[in-house]
């Protein structure tokens, strides 16, 4: 029997172990490498993670490395070169790879996922995953991952879960919450501000800020598209320079101005109705066929998400069973 004591105890060294890594988010500095093979491998993996679109996107000077199709830089999301607690970190996964991964129903390695990113966040292709760009995003990640041991997930993945709201969002306040605080940045019709032809040649990016719909940005099936996951990254990082211990947007605002932006045209990946094939565990937001359960498909993108997921927990079997024999 556990007593009340040792409870306590425990309790305290979990609140112990959680503020002291809050402290301890410490990412190695990669301009303090030598300029030898392996620091030279770290800063390019780097420069594709900060310079994606004018190294292996659509601004590359080479058309065979043109992988990425869109404007955006890994960066837009995973902010700070991918070394911002809560911004969508790069630093700290290293170890936790190779993972399952729901979307295909398999254990993926981080190529994988990279490679995930680029066919829906980067709307592109696949990198080559034994060619040299490859190998310079892995051994930038291995780096900045450095004080993360194998097998832990650092606290500060991700972005911060909030609360689900119980009632629907809403849209069209959403767009009220953009006009506010969003569009003197990513402009108001959403397509971001591009830099003039020479200034992007100078800045090495081809957006000042980058479009969050239209024909440059993420495609219909990456994880920003789904707006709890979006709600999530934008309380915790949005407007630009806004951080997880002090957000800006109330989360209602956050999942209001989310559903807004994901309700707007943006380019469409092919196949997804054969995401998640355990459909158990598909996503309650994801938007896309086959939608789940006995609800409008405006409820999957607004919510209240609460019965969706009720009802997925209560069918979780049924679902399951519906995975074709040849699965795998
Ligand atoms: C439009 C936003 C966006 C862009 C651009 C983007 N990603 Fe992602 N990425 C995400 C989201 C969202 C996730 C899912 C995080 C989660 O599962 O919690 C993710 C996950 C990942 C992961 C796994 C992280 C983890 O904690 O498991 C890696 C690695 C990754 N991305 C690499 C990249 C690389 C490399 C690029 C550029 C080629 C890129 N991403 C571009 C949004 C983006
Ligand atoms: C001060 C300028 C600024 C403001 C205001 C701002 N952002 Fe951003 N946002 C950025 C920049 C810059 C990036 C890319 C990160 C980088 O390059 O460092 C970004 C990235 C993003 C991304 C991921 C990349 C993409 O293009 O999809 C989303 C989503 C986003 N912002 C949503 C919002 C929302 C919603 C608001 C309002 C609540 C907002 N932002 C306010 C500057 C801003």
């Amino acid at each position: 029997m556990v007593s009340k004591r040792l409870l306590a105890v425990v309790l305290a060294c979990l609140a112990a172990a959680t503020n002291a890594s809050a402290a301890e988010w410490a990412v190695p500095a990669v301009d303090a490498l030598p300029m030898d093979a392996f620091g030279r491998t770290v800063r390019a993996g780097r420069d594709l993670i900060v310079h994606t679109v004018e190294t292996i996107g659509p601004d590359a000077r080479d058309p065979a490395k043109r992988y990425s199709g869109n404007g955006l830089e890994c960066q837009s999301c995973h902010l700070d070169a991918g070394t911002k607690k809560f911004g969508l970190p790069l630093a700290g996964v290293w170890g936790v790879f190779p993972m399952f991964i729901a979307r295909e129903d398999e254990v993926r390695t981080l190529a994988e996922r990279i490679n995930g990113c680029m066919e829906r966040s980067m709307n592109g292709r696949p990198l080559p995953v034994d060619g040299p760009e490859m190998k310079a995003m892995l051994t930038y990640i291995r780096f900045v991952s450095s004080g993360v041991p194998t097998g832990r997930s650092a606290e500060g993945r991700s972005v911060p879960v909030l609360p689900l709201p119980t009632v629907a969002s809403d849209p069209s306040h959403g767009a009220q919450v953009f006009a506010a605080n969003c569009a003197a940045c990513h402009q108001p019709d959403g397509q971001g501000l591009r830099w003039s032809a020479a200034d992007a040649a100078k800045q090495g990016h081809r957006y000042q800020f980058p479009p969050l719909w239209g024909p440059d940005s993420y495609n219909d099936g990456a994880g920003m598209a789904r707006p709890i996951t979006a709600a999530n990254f934008i309380h915790a990082n949005m407007p630009l320079g806004t951080t997880f211990e002090h957000p800006a947007l109330s989360v209602q605002d956050a999942f209001d101005v989310a559903v807004f932006i994901d309700s707007q045209k943006r380019p469409h990946r092919q196949g997804l109705e054969n995401d998640f094939p355990d459909r158990a565990l598909k996503p309650v937001d994801a938007t896309y066929p086959p939608l789940l359960g006995p609800f409008p498909s405006s409820q999957h993108l607004t919510g209240p998400w609460g019965p969706i997921q009720q009802w997925m927990k209560d069918n979780a079997h049924s679902l399951r069973t519906e995975l074709p024999a040849t699965h795998g």
